[in-house]
């Protein structure tokens, strides 16, 4: 009897191991070293590299296609080319998908959608974030329109989940098509440098429609991402470096929106002084300085993981700590465009608040900025408009807001930057501070026109009134006066101001009039 059933279960295990087998092979060992030329990893070996070893346990493996057109009924491999379950990232857990290519091209089907979506649904539920390592030539065609259903499934929940849970898309392969759509809805796009594309058309379609000769690493390579369109925050040089920026951005995430982000022990002492910061301004307020050292200067251990750092490279946004608690940092760069706002500057920043808000990730702004940039591309192209969402950005914020004023906060430009005006908590100001409605010369040449014009010399009149108004208005204690700006603090204080008003504010509690979502300007 005990023979009959060891046999009984050895013969099931058996059968067991190979269909595991059947699954694991993916598309086939020719398919599987086609696809690791050039050091690519596989879509098993992308899960292994993102999740803490061993964690990762696998769902739906033996879910399978049920399309027979044009012969796919003898095209069936067990998974249907994308591998889901769930896993821990440094401890945290985290779903997750991630195609592979070497089945029917990773592409899209109602049955793929229907894997994808069931972990969406439990991250969803369960509160952790989800990760989507795609790789797919899109829209599986031999099933028409049954995989864009698939697809409008995932992007309802992406679109469900935007808020709920942070969510993170990996472009690990071509991404053409609505597939496209998906990865953008998510909060952080990762791609990789020469081997992964993001386009609504390919270049043969453009060729034909609008005759020009693009490449596909032009068109829509990690390199145009991250730099020229912003569509993907983060170019990473191979699949490895990818995922490895992954979990590192991940250790500053809450797993959802009623989660505190995580705080990690530090060897930085909050009240270490920063007194490089004394040094660092230049005290001619038209030369231009690093703000990255700003901000490496006063967080802990002086890392800073910056996001979209290549695309508008004149506001900065990231991720650092102050005492362990993660903060997103905005800050002008006085480094490139005199750290003025433009379309694409407005566009990042306010994308960047609006998860930190959404997350309970305080803000924290260094602010040097001159006011928006003038000009006739600006206004066409809807400047007005862009500003306007990092307005709204600030002002809709409910986390801790802390603003830093090194320099320049000029006009709009300084009620945008996380001013008190706007719902901030904290405006702090170096004495280097220059708090005002317009710069010297702008303004003295709107309102003392005719007193220029008739002086006997012109050029000293307009140097005399310049110093006079310089005097007045570009310094921190006008707004000091009318309380817009809380203090003003020697820059060796910057850190452990910071530090202080983060834990002042670390239960801060603030109302938006209930609605059902506001209207921010798109
Ligand atoms: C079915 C597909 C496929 C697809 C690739 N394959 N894409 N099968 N549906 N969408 C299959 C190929 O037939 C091939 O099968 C295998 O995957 C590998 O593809 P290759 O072409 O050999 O690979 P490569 O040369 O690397 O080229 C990759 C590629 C190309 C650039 C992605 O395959 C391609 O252009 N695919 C089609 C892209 C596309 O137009 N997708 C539909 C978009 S419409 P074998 O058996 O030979 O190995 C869409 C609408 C969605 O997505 C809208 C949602 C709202």
């Amino acid at each position: 009897m005990s023979t009959e059933v060891s046999s009984g279960i050895q013969a099931r295990l058996a059968d067991l191991e190979k269909r595991n087998e059947a699954a694991m092979a993916g598309g086939g060992a020719a398919r599987l070293a086609k696809h690791k030329q050039g050091g690519r990893l596989t879509a098993r070996e992308r899960v292994d590299v993102l999740l803490d070893p061993g964690s990762f346990v696998e769902m739906d493996r033996f879910v399978s296609h049920r399309c027979t057109n044009f012969g796919m009924d003898k095209n069936v491999v067990p998974g249907d080319g994308v591998i889901t379950g769930y896993g821990r990232i440094n401890g945290k857990l985290v779903y997750l998908s991630s195609q592979d290519f070497t089945v029917i091209g990773g592409s899209m089907s109602r049955t793929q959608a229907n894997k994808i979506c069931k972990v969406m649904d439990l991250a969803m539920k369960n509160g952790a974030p989800f990760i989507s390592i795609n790789d797919s030539g899109g829209a599986r065609i031999q099933e028409g329109i049954e995989s864009l259903g698939g697809y409008a499934d995932i992007f309802t929940r992406n679109t469900m989940a935007s808020g709920l849970i942070p969510q993170i898309t990996a472009i690990m392969g071509p991404c053409a098509g609505g597939a496209v759509y998906s990865p953008s809805i998510t909060d952080f796009v990762f791609m990789v440098k020469n081997t992964s594309y993001m386009f609504v058309t390919g270049p043969d379609v453009i060729k034909t429609v609008t005759h020009e000769d693009v490449t596909k690493e032009e068109l829509g390579g990690a390199t145009t991402h991250s730099a020229k369109s912003g569509v993907a925050h983060f170019a990473a040089e191979d699949d490895k470096h990818c995922l490895l920026l992954i979990r590192e951005m991940m250790n500053f995430l809450p797993s959802n929106n009623l989660d505190d982000a995580p705080v990690l022990p530090t060897n930085d002492r909050p009240d270490r002084l920063t007194e490089a910061l004394n040094n660092l301004i230049p005290e001619n307020p038209k030369k231009p300085y690093d703000m990255i050292s700003v901000i490496t200067e006063c967080v802990d251990e002086g890392y800073f993981l910056e996001v979209h750092k290549h695309f508008a490279q004149n506001l900065i946004v990231g991720f650092a700590r102050f005492n362990g608690r993660p903060v997103g940092i905005v800050a002008n760069q006085p480094n490139i465009l005199a750290g003025c706002l433009n379309i694409e500057a407005s566009r990042k920043g306010a994308r960047f608040i609006r998860f930190c808000d959404a997350f309970n990730i305080p803000v924290v702004s260094f602010v040097d900025v001159p006011g928006f940039l003038p000009g006739k591309d600006q206004e066409w192209n809807g400047i007005i408009t862009h500003g306007a969402k990092l307005l709204y950005a600030y002002a809709e914020a409910t986390v801790p807001k802390i603003t830093v004023i090194t320099r320049k906060a000029y006009g709009g430009a300084y009620i945008v930057m996380g001013s008190k005006l706007l719902r901030s908590d904290v405006n702090l100001a170096y004495p280097s501070a220059e708090i005002a409605v317009m710069g010297a010369d702008g303004a003295v040449s709107i309102i003392f026109r005719e007193e220029i014009n008739k002086a006997k010399d012109p050029v000293a009149e307009r140097a005399r009134l310049t110093a006079e108004y310089e005097a007045k208005f570009s310094n921190p204690y006008v707004s000091a006066e009318l309380g817009y700006t809380d203090e003003v603090i020697e820059p060796a204080m910057t850190r452990k101001r910071i530090i202080d008003s983060l834990e002042m504010l670390k239960h801060k509690r603030d109302i938006t009039p209930a609605k059902k979502h506001g209207n921010i300007p798109l």
